[in-house]
């Protein structure tokens, strides 16, 4: 049993997005009990606890839930900020498909997934949605690696059974799609504790996106996907992220709408040719353009979006309608999209989310506050992987994934939180989540073991 001593940050409850102001709890000299299975036995007051031996004081440091990245590309963890001569279609071509094929060398995808996991670690990512490479041995590097270093991680290979002469290395028949997507599920998914309820691990099915598949490639993932959601593997894919790559997928499928494909209805004007990949357990990146129509079918079968607004800044890509989203009950999480994103750091994504959003056009503009945006980091992401009974914030009960965040660490940071009244919890997360830096990260728990 530990007891880690500071300025207690959290959502309590299981909010919604219009709720979270009100579950906002903050507590100037708090503490969490962790105890020896890594989950949170107190939550609240120090002075409240009898005295304890093991007490970790992280005054003046912030005690905050773990961040959550439902969004972000391991095969491209040494490709930011890379010059893509256009938006996404160009920048995949030029950039991003022969970046990925150098992890066909075993020796360096497993580097790369060494990079991956310290680089999480060092910015607080305690769980992640990772879109995963296209070869085997890589997608073993990552969850090997991962499974090492203590990181809740949920991947899938990158599938792509059609594509441009530069992903040539990435694509395989569809025969070998299906064979390997399912050697990676029987592999990996709850393979740190065969019970995908107590897992860190899972398995996620991941075609690129709607262009990079077929038809049959999308009716046979159908099939697949039908035999193992009952398990808690997830789906994972983009949508809608970009009007060029939008324009594609219609004329290739011939379809109403972009989501259509994903949603069982593939064939000629969005007849019913497969199965849906949409539930509680998908999460569909950027959604920048969705229809309502769109939107509302998302949040009827469950399935949520990663937005993913710093990596729709550098790709041009437009900003998803925030209001507009939300109001039509989808369930919107954040993602940082590296390499089309080039922040690590989920609160550099949230200020980029925070600044996206009050440059919408007038009518549609937003202010977020400091609880949305943690929300929106956390809570929301913790639903979004259906794991927002074990994750999200720091109630008793929950696994104790928690970051200690240092304003000292950081350059004038503390310096601009000391003039904000302690006691305003709100103004307070507001200036630290769209303020930190790496640096600021002191500390990183997953289910209470220390990685950093
Ligand atoms: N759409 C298909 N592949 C990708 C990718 O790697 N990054 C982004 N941002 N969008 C994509
Ligand atoms: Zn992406």
């Amino acid at each position: 049993m530990t007891v880690y001593r500071g300025h207690l940050v959290h959502l309590t409850g299981n909010p919604t997005l219009p709720d979270a102001p009100r579950h906002l709890v903050g507590v100037p000299d708090g503490a969490i009990v962790v105890d020896d299975a890594g989950r949170i036995s107190y939550s609240g007051d120090f002075s409240a606890l009898p005295p304890a031996a093991d007490v970790v004081d992280v005054r003046p440091g912030f005690l905050l839930p773990g961040f959550i990245d439902t969004h972000i590309h391991f095969p491209q963890t040494h490709c930011a900020n890379a010059f893509g001569g256009g938006q996404l279609l160009n920048w995949l071509e030029r950039c991003i498909f022969p970046a990925e094929s150098a992890l066909a060398d075993p020796l360096f995808a497993r580097k790369v997934a060494r990079d991956f996991c310290s680089r999480r670690i060092s910015v607080g990512t305690t769980t992640a949605l990772v879109f995963g490479s296209a070869f085997p041995d890589a997608q073993d590097a990552l969850f090997e690696e991962s499974l090492r270093a203590g990181l809740r991680t949920i991947s899938g290979r990158g599938i792509q059974t059609v594509g441009p002469d530069s992903a040539r290395l990435l694509t395989t028949s569809e025969r070998a799609a299906l064979e390997l997507v399912g050697s990676e599920i029987s592999r990996w998914h709850a393979a740190d504790t065969r019970d995908p309820e107590t897992a860190l691990l899972h398995a996620a099915v991941v075609p690129r996106f709607a262009l990079s598949v077929t038809r049959r490639t999308l009716a046979a993932l159908g099939e697949l996907y039908d035999g193992v959601r009952g398990s808690g593997v997830y789906f994972h894919t983009h949508v809608s992220e970009n009007v060029d790559e939008i324009a594609a997928v219609r004329a290739m499928y011939d379809v109403d709408s972009y989501l259509d494909t994903y949603d069982g209805r593939f064939g000629p004007g969005s007849s019913v040719q497969g199965r849906t990949l949409l539930g509680p357990r998908s999460v569909l990146a950027h959604a920048v353009h969705s229809t309502d129509d769109e939107l509302a079918r998302m949040a009827d079968t469950g399935t949520s979006i990663a937005h993913c607004p710093t990596s729709q800044l550098f790709l041009g890509s437009g900003t998803m309608p925030w209001r507009r989203t939300v109001s039509r009950g989808v369930n919107v999480a954040l993602g940082s999209d590296v390499a089309a994103g080039d922040e690590w750091l989920v609160p550099r994504v949230l200020n980029d989310c925070f600044k996206v959003h009050i440059s919408e056009p007038a009518g549609a503009a937003v202010s977020l506050n400091g609880a949305e945006l943690l929300y929106t980091a956390t809570i929301a992401g913790a639903r979004a992987l259906a794991l927002n009974d074990r994750i999200g914030n720091l109630d008793v009960g929950k696994e104790a994934d928690f970051v200690v965040i240092d304003p000292g660490q950081q350059e004038v940071l503390a310096e601009t939180l000391a003039r904000i009244d302690p006691v305003d919890t709100a103004a307070l997360l507001f200036t630290l989540l769209t303020g930190m830096r790496d640096a600021a990260v002191a500390s990183v728990f997953v289910r209470g073991r220390k990685l950093r």
